[in-house]
């Protein structure tokens, strides 16, 4: 059962993350780190940056895997998930030649998930994953259903996806997202979970609840060995303590 580590507020949480982030490195310079967007770990990546940026080896051998795009949004569409990989760390750190990211104007989406696969068939597993949790419970874009995908594959988005803060402003609507699979994401290394926010107060506490269910696919990071689950207390519904 994940124990949650509960601070004070975002900025909190961010500043835990990066340590998280800069532990993991130390320990194994060439990680292949998985990186969530969205408003929750955006801050984490700054503080990141801003530590590589005093100790350019920290991040001079590892490689950053997106993991999710929404399908038809290019990498220099300001809404894809890409262009915010690439303005917060890709390249103020000069990682551009080791940052692997779906690409969500690919003719063939499911060729395009394909690669991705294959891609990480040859280079993975995921040594450090950062997720944020979605108000329906998704975890990239692998949304509630009967079944959960395995690997990297096209998906329907929800509403609750379409809605997202992140393609508001985007001058086209998502067609779908393109996402790494469960077993991709419980087969990392370690999993870091970010949750912050009032409006994650009632799918934390689902997520607490202990159920797992492919109708919350968060829930299944329950099963996983090495999952750190970081919120604010807000998020939390009470104090820190
Ligand atoms: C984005 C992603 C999504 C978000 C989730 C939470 O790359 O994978 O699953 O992590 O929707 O988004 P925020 O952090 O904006 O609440």
């Amino acid at each position: 059962m994940i124990q949650p580590i509960v601070l004070t507020d975002h900025e909190a949480v961010s500043q835990r993350a990066a340590d998280w982030l800069v532990e993991r490195l130390h320990a194994r310079p060439s990680s292949l780190l998985c990186l969530a967007t969205g408003a929750t770990p955006m801050r984490a990546y700054a503080l990141l940056a801003e530590r590589a940026a005093s100790d350019p080896r920290l991040t001079s051998q590892c490689r950053v895997l997106n993991l999710d795009e929404w399908g038809g949004l290019g990498a220099h569409d300001p809404a894809s998930c890409a262009r915010h990989l690439r303005a917060a760390l890709v390249e103020p750190l000069g990682l551009t030649d080791r940052f692997i990211a779906f690409d969500g104007l690919a003719a063939d989406p499911a060729a395009e998930c394909a690669r991705i696969a294959a891609w990480l068939q040859q280079h993975g597993p995921i040594d450090a994953c950062v997720l944020g949790l979605g108000i329906n419970g998704h975890l990239g874009f692998n949304e509630p259903a009967a079944a959960l995908q395995p690997h990297a594959h096209v998906a329907a988005l929800s509403e609750s996806s379409l809605a997202h803060a992140m393609i508001q402003g985007a001058a086209r609507r998502p067609t779908a997202g393109l996402t790494l699979g469960m077993a991709d994401l419980t087969h990392a290394r370690e999993v870091l979970l970010m949750v912050t926010g009032p409006t994650k107060q009632g799918p934390l506490a689902r997520l607490l609840g202990g159920q797992i269910s492919t109708d919350f696919p968060a829930s299944l990071l329950q099963l996983h060995p090495a999952a750190t689950l970081l919120c604010d207390a807000t998020a939390n519904g009470r104090p820190a303590t």
